[in-house]
């Protein structure tokens, strides 16, 4: 079973037969706790029936944490909230054979309290059936959070009435009622959908319908590729903050959940330094430096949120400035600012482990096999952090600019996805072992029809592992002959030394001149 019970599971005798109808108590916790599992198992509750499951709160238990005995006769939870009771009877779901659960006492609770996955359904668009798979899965490895990355360059994925060009510019979005039966399917399963509105900085999904939000207010296109693009919401002008105010409010009304996240990376300045109302808004609060003014940006977008009883999240890009709002959790991606990051988790910020070389499921299984992601340690850059300073959570992230098919999209997070949730719950284990725990759920997920990587690319080596790095750098520095592209974009700079910087992160010295002998080909 993945993950392990972090805590006791003491096997007993025999075994629980699940029958068709089952008398269930509940004592102190709410009936949708109880949703998922009839849905998983295809059982109904019994009124008539001698209760068989009795699930009652226990205050003494941390929200997430369970206690459960399995006997012939009956099961027992204890939880402390109404997701311990759901984690509880995952693992009744995920141990069932034929009807019936070996009996056993289990105590377990998670390590991390944050444990997700991001998917960016801005870049490449995927039905909310396809999210709703998706949550299904990560939620039967008692993962907590669906991160989804809403808006970027390439598109605006939420239904606006308030602001209806955002989706008829984008033209594949999602309802509101499709977001709501999201939201809610993954309630029911333990998971709190995080939306992600990137700001100020991957905003053309944004600027291409209404441009007056950008520095220059000149028309922009939405864009067809990968990149970081210059063009951004202007941080001077009033009119953006109440612009945000409208829709953010329209936008956490459709998400109960108690994190929103803001993005915040990959920001270029270069069209704040030549904007009359952004160098105004700079001089008149008296900011050193560009940074600051992107730190004063990202806390009125916080005291916005603030109202709508919503807890704001950044990428770690953020830490470039002091000005960080009070309050803000922090997502590290980028090694770039690792000490930044390693000095807020020593000044008591929560942040959120999500480094790109070791757990982005975007990258191919030749860039970050199933063995390294199951390795990683959260660290501060060469630093590993210490026991105070450790993240509240881990976090892997899909991103989506080459990958466009569900399928492709389902065999990048499976089974890698395994990895981190076992890391979050229950920690590491050894990794032979670990690897055939997951041959089971991979029968599972095969009979979900869920597209899971092969085994024997799991871990790939040699040649074969260089040929499909190659490939996917090669396709993420771009092509160097698009004048128009390059001309927008602040990253990257195309072609051969992109490659080559990237490749030095995911590859020995050794492996580099093969795999750059691959460019004359
Ligand atoms: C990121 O990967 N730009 C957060
Ligand atoms: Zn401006």
């Amino acid at each position: 079973m993945i993950p392990a019970v972090n805590g006791v599971c003491t096997p007993g005798e025999g075994s629980f037969f699940l029958p068709q109808s089952i008398g269930i108590g509940l004592a102190g916790m709410e009936e949708s706790c109880i949703s998922a599992f009839l849905d998983r198992t295809g059982r109904t509750r019994s009124r008539e029936e001698k209760l068989r499951l009795r699930i009652r709160r226990d205050e003494a238990l941390a929200p997430e944490e369970y206690r459960m005995r399995i006997t012939s006769e009956d099961i027992r939870i204890r939880a402390g909230s109404e997701r311990g009771a759901i984690w509880a009877l995952t693992t009744i779901v995920n141990k069932m054979r034929n009807n019936r659960i070996p009996c056993a006492t289990i105590a377990d609770q998670p390590k991390l309290r944050h444990r997700g996955l991001m998917v960016d359904c801005a870049r490449h668009f995927f039905p909310a059936e396809e999210i709703k798979r998706i949550i299904e899965q990560i939620a039967r490895a008692k993962m907590n959070v669906l991160h989804w990355h809403l808006a970027d360059d390439q598109g605006w994925r939420i239904q606006s009435d308030r602001f209806p060009l955002l989706h008829e510019t984008s033209g594949q979005y999602y309802t509101k009622e499709e977001i709501r039966d999201v939201v809610r399917f993954a309630g029911e399963r333990g998971v709190e959908v995080i939306p992600e509105i990137d700001l100020p900085g991957h905003t053309l999904g944004i600027l291409a319908a209404y441009p007056e939000h950008s520095c220059g207010g000149k028309p922009v296109r939405l864009a067809d590729r990968g990149g970081i693009y210059k063009t951004i919401l202007c941080a001077g002008k009033e009119s953006t903050y109440g612009f945000l105010e409208e829709l953010l409010g329209e936008v956490c009304e459709l998400f109960p959940s108690e994190y929103f996240h803001i993005g915040g990376d990959e920001a270029p300045k270069s069209e704040w330094k030549t904007c009359p109302d952004c160098q105004k808004k700079k001089e008149e609060l008296g900011l050193a430096g560009w940074e600051d003014l992107q730190g004063y940006f990202a806390g009125r977008v916080a005291d916005l949120l603030k109202k709508y009883g919503k807890k704001p999240v950044c990428w770690n890009d953020l830490l470039q400035t002091k000005n960080v709002p009070e309050g803000m959790r922090c997502q590290y991606w980028t090694v770039e600012y690792a000490e930044q990051t390693a000095e807020f988790a020593r000044r008591g910020g929560e942040w959120i482990y999500s480094d790109m070389f070791e757990i982005y499921f975007d990258y191919p299984y030749s860039m970050s096999p199933l063995k390294k992601v199951y390795e990683t340690t959260p660290h501060f850059g060469k630093k590993p952090c210490g026991k105070d300073e450790g993240p509240v959570g881990m976090e892997a992230c899909v991103w989506t600019e080459q990958i466009r098919e569900s399928e492709n999209l389902e065999e990048r997070i499976f089974p890698r996805i395994y990895a981190v949730a076992e890391l979050a719950w229950s920690g590491r284990g050894k990794y032979r072992e670990f690897e055939k725990r997951i041959e089971d759920e991979v029968l599972r997920l095969r009979q979900d029809a869920i597209h899971v990587m092969p085994k024997e690319r799991w871990n790939p080596g040699g040649k074969e592992r260089r040929e499909e790095a190659f490939a996917f750098l090669k396709a993420m520095g771009g092509t160097p002959d698009d004048a128009a592209w390059a001309e927008s974009v602040e990253m990257p700079e195309p072609g051969k030394e992109f490659v080559y910087n990237m490749a030095t992160k995911f590859f020995r010295p050794s492996d580099l001149p093969a795999l750059m002998k691959m460019y004359r080909r």
